[in-house]
């Protein structure tokens, strides 16, 4: 059994039962699980999980399931020295945690195999999602797994290569004529009146949970040590603050020195509500319409936004938007310097960070974690048209000729 004990909620301090539940009856807060913390510390250990399997499922004493899992390989990517990256920026001590390289390449295998792995434990015969994309991909493919039929949403406008990266998992896949936001929503109607497992709305409290092990093992592959500045990439807000919670829950559990990391979020400009929040300097979220290149967090209504927020401030961090040209120039600076080729969310990381660092904000000396949280081949088109090949004959002339020698 699972040390989870209890659904809280976030705002009223409300407990429920373990069940699929997202929000709190009585002040409409998000609810999030709650552990046996005690009992966690004392079977928890530095050793104990060094010795687990090489994949997020090695932090499964700090995870809300049960019994078997449902498990295509997600997590313990590469925690990478970016040093040429770092030599451009000036950064003395710069990571990338290389998230591209997971099960269905990107981030989100850490939190559906969660998510999938309570549904089933509550009986589900069928999952469905709201989805910018990449978790369509992941919910399809965890189901395909474990047997379990899937609907996946998402905005008809979502890039092509997404969308076949979707589809061979074969999944009932449907496309929204409208936003995200338009996609949640009906996805919120769907679950009132449908008894499916929705992945990010009725078992959001257990999806939330899987971005925890990006901040787990970020602090495990550096030594067991905290980031001074940890760079997150921001939709509805939810990894940004799980990722914090990642690196709270190990220095509580004393896996880690207390923790002063500096969380910062980046959003695209076209759709920076958070960011807006925070230069405005207040506490509530005003939706946005939508307008990027980066359509995988391109979310209008953040969900989480709010407790990002926080986040970001408690932890003496900030928020960065970005243009979508720098979006572009922060994915071919990435692919440029260290051979990683991400998708628009990771070009909106780099560019942040640049910013960051250029203002002064992030300094040159400080130990700094940017999460690039899906693949470039997801969204090949934004680069399409600065693809400029050299064409030669078949000879050598040619190619001195076009070259020169
Ligand atoms: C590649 C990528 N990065 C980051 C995020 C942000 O996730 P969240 O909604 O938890 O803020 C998403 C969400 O879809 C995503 O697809
Ligand atoms: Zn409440």
């Amino acid at each position: 059994m699972s040390y989870a004990i209890a659904l809280r909620c976030r705002k009223c301090g409300r407990e429920y039962q373990l069940q699929p539940l997202n929000l709190c009856d009585f002040c409409f807060s998000p609810l999030e699980v709650n552990y046996d913390y005690k009992s966690i510390a004392k079977a928890s250990s530095r050793e104990t999980i060094t010795k687990g399997p090489p994949s997020m499922w090695r932090y499964k004493d700090l995870l809300p399931v049960d019994g078997d899992v449902v498990d295509i390989g997600a997590g313990f990517t590469p925690l990478v020295k970016a040093d040429n990256l770092g030599k451009e920026l000036g950064l003395d001590k710069l990571y990338i945690k290389n998230d591209c390289l997971n099960p269905t390449y990107s981030f989100k295998d850490r939190v559906v195999s969660v998510a999938i792995t309570k549904a089933r434990e509550f009986g589900f015969d069928t999952v469905a999602c709201a989805s910018t994309g990449n978790l369509a991909a992941s919910v399809a493919a965890h189901a395909a797994k474990a047997n379990i039929k899937s609907y996946v949403f998402v905005p008809s406008d979502v890039e092509p290569s997404k969308l076949t990266g979707i589809a061979i998992y074969n999944p009932v896949l449907v496309t929204v004529k409208g936003s995200y936001d338009d996609v949640n929503r009906v996805c919120s109607q769907l679950a009132q009146r449908y008894d499916w497992g929705f992945i990010n709305i009725n078992l959001r409290p257990y999806y939330a949970e899987g971005s925890k092990t990006l901040g787990y093992e970020v602090a495990e592959q550096l030594g067991w040590l905290a980031p001074d500045c940890v760079v997150a990439p921001a939709a509805s807000g939810l990894l940004f603050t799980r990722i914090w919670k990642g690196l709270d829950e190990f220095s509580m559990l004393g896996l880690v020195q207390p923790v002063n990391t500096h969380m910062y979020l980046t959003q695209a400009a076209g759709s920076s509500p958070i960011v807006n929040a925070f230069e405005a300097g207040i506490l509530q979220v005003h939706p946005v319409k939508p307008n990027t290149i980066a359509k995988s967090i391109a979310v209008g209504n953040p969900a989480d936004g709010y407790y990002a927020l926080r986040v970001a401030r408690q932890s003496g961090g900030g928020a960065c938007a970005v243009t979508d040209e720098e979006v572009v120039e922060g994915m071919e600076l990435l692919a440029e310097t260290e051979g990683i080729f991400a998708e628009t969310a990771g070009g909106v990381v780099i560019a942040g960070l640049r910013k960051l660092v250029t203002s002064g904000i992030i300094k040159r000396h400080e130990l700094t974690v940017a999460f690039i949280t899906g693949a470039g081949p997801k969204t090949q088109e934004v680069i399409a048209g600065r693809v400029h090949p050299f064409v030669i004959e078949p000879t050598l002339e040619s190619f001195e000729e076009v070259l020169g020698k």
